[in-house]
């Protein structure tokens, strides 16, 4: 029979929701009752827990109410922590946070909680809802993405008991949180809502966020900087920037993109330089843009040329874009 250290750990991890500390526990117990002989039983377990490993995790994501449907993504991302280009300061934040998460059990001895409440700023396409992609990945938790402009535009007026809903959800069902483009409560006049109305809802998102006690990771992430005030700070265990790529960046990211569709004479310092001023997306949909090129044209390599031609059609939309 199991020990009785191994049967608690078992239901520790049961109720914490852990299936990677779940499995561990299992296979302990199969081990010890390899050991003593049983080895139909053990055999037995290894394979229940094969079974559940292998089956995919998006089955154990729970659905939100209908009405919220369309309102709330979930997913179960699988993006590496390395095809995130980020500087080496931000990559380390990153770090301690799934660092933390993983070992939450050790700090909570101590009487110390992870980070788990974080904010994302910067601009558009610079890797904010990847991150939230990164760490679900990183963490093997569903990703649910809540894309508040959305949300704000169905409810109106009701947009803060959603919220108080989809907050009372998130209890029971744990994972990664992106409350995306959160600053859609911040008050948009032209959406014809009640300013002060949306600002107590924005109050009440945020008094939600620092009322909650689960485990949950929860991400706001806003571009928008006149958000970024000190009483928003305070709410978060972490506030991270997000910035246009730097020179070393943009090679990193064009490398990492172009793969082996770049030849050895490709010239990255003047790929990198060409793309100053764009942003980590825009890049990104330029080398894909190139590869897709090359492919059509049954060519195995991106020829610089073709890929300056792109970045100058992204110089362009980003311009437009940004007015
Ligand atoms: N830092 C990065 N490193 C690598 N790829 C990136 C990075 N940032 C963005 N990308 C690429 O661009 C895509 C879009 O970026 P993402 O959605 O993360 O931007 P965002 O910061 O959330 O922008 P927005 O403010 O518009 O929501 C990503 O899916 C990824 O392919
Ligand atoms: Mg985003």
């Amino acid at each position: 029979m199991a020990t009785a250290e191994q049967i608690k750990s078992l239901i520790r991890s049961h109720l914490s929701m852990n299936a990677e500390q779940f499995y561990a526990s299992a296979l302990q117990i199969a081990a010890h009752e390899a050991r003593q002989g049983h080895r139909a039983l053990a055999n037995d377990i290894r394979e229940l827990v094969d079974r559940a490993r292998k089956k995919p995790t998006t089955n154990n994501v729970i659905a939100f109410p209908q009405e919220l449907a369309g309102l709330i993504l979930s997913e179960q991302p699988s993006r590496p922590l390395a095809s995130l280009v980020v500087d080496s300061a931000l990559k380390a934040r990153i770090e301690r946070v799934i660092l933390e998460f993983r070992q939450q059990h050790k700090l909570k001895k101590h009487g110390l909680n992870h980070r788990r409440k974080l904010l994302l700023s910067g601009d558009p396409g610079t890797g904010k809802t990847m991150t939230a992609q990164v760490l679900a990945t990183e963490l093997k938790q569903p990703l649910h993405i809540i894309q508040m402009d959305r949300l704000v535009t169905k409810f109106m007026g009701e947009t803060g008991a959603k919220l108080r809903q989809i907050f009372e959800r998130m209890r029971a069902m744990p994972g990664v949180y992106l409350f995306d483009e959160f600053d859609a409560i911040g008050g948009e006049r032209d959406l014809g809502n009640d300013v002060g109305e949306m600002r107590r809802v924005l109050n009440a998102f945020l008094q939600f966020i620092e009322n909650d006690t689960s485990n949950n990771l929860i991400i706001a992430a806003t571009n928008n900087p006149r958000l970024l005030d000190r009483a928003l700070f305070r709410r978060f265990d972490d506030v991270l920037h997000y910035a246009l790529p730097d020179d070393e960046s943009r090679k990193h990211l064009i490398a990492n993109l172009l793969g082996t569709f770049r030849s050895p004479q490709f010239p990255l310092d003047k790929a990198a330089q060409a793309s100053q001023g764009l942003s980590h997306s825009e890049i990104d949909k330029a080398c894909r843009d190139a590869i897709k090129l090359a492919i059509l044209s049954n060519k195995s390599r991106v020829t610089y040329t073709s890929f300056n031609v792109l970045l100058k059609e992204r110089h362009a939309a980003y311009q437009g874009k940004e007015r």
